[in-house]
């Protein structure tokens, strides 16, 4: 193995080792956000990809308003656009992150130093169609309340489309916030895809769920 390779799984095992903490998320997406795009390359990440062909099967709509919670670098605005979608809006906690995901040209509009748990403070009265969260729903990164927060980003009847990686559904009680959005009626759940394919290192689930009204 060369050294690039081993470098960049070294970076893929530091972020599964974060804690949670947004400073600390924030600091370590600022060093690792130019050579993003090429670690995750080498080990095969697949995530952007399966999302954007999962969400054309819930939306067909391409002028439909999305927003990428969690854009990174810009990798599923750019599988999106290569789907036909043109209106794709996008946040993220590293400023650096949502800087590559603005030089992508592919985004309306991208906002940096976005907390997600606190994005209804950010994006107050939002109504979109679809949202995408994809690669953040991962150890030390964001809990599972987040995704009740997510899902009032959206207008009813809307998609939220979700991945979590293999370990953080078994280690957290995402099962148990999802249970609990679907009995208060907040959410349906249309489809999940069980232990797809991710990157090298292994699977996630992917989540498609309908805002109820
Ligand atoms: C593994 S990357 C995935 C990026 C992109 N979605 C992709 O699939 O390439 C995880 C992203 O989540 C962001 N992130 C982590 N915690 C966050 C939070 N609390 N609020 C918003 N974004 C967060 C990180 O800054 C990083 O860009």
């Amino acid at each position: 193995m060369n050294d690039d390779k081993i470098s960049s799984i070294k970076a893929i095992d530091a972020a599964l080792r974060l804690d949670g903490n947004p400073a600390r998320v924030k600091e370590f997406y600022a060093q690792w956000a130019k050579n993003y795009d090429s670690d995750v390359g080498d080990a095969c990440y697949s995530g952007p990809a399966i999302a954007a062909k999962l969400l054309s099967q819930h939306v067909a709509d391409r002028a439909a308003r999305l927003l990428d919670a969690g854009c990174g670098t810009g990798q599923v605005g750019r599988e999106l656009q290569a789907l036909g979608y043109s209106v794709i809006d996008g946040f993220d906690l590293s400023p650096e992150m949502a800087d590559q995901a603005t030089s992508t040209g592919v985004y309306r509009r991208v906002v940096g130093d976005i907390d997600m748990m606190r994005a209804l403070e950010d994006f107050p009265g939002s109504d979109y169609d679809a949202l995408l969260s994809i690669g953040v729903f991962t150890l030390g990164h964001v809990p599972p309340e987040a995704l009740a927060v997510l899902a009032q980003l959206l207008r009813a009847d809307g998609v939220l489309l979700v991945s979590t990686r293999s370990h953080y559904y078994e280690q957290t009680d995402f099962q148990q916030q999802v249970d609990a959005l679907l009995d208060c009626g907040q959410l349906a759940l249309e489809q999940v895809i069980w232990d797809a394919p991710y990157n090298h290192d292994g699977e996630a689930h992917y989540w498609v769920f309908r805002i109820l009204g």
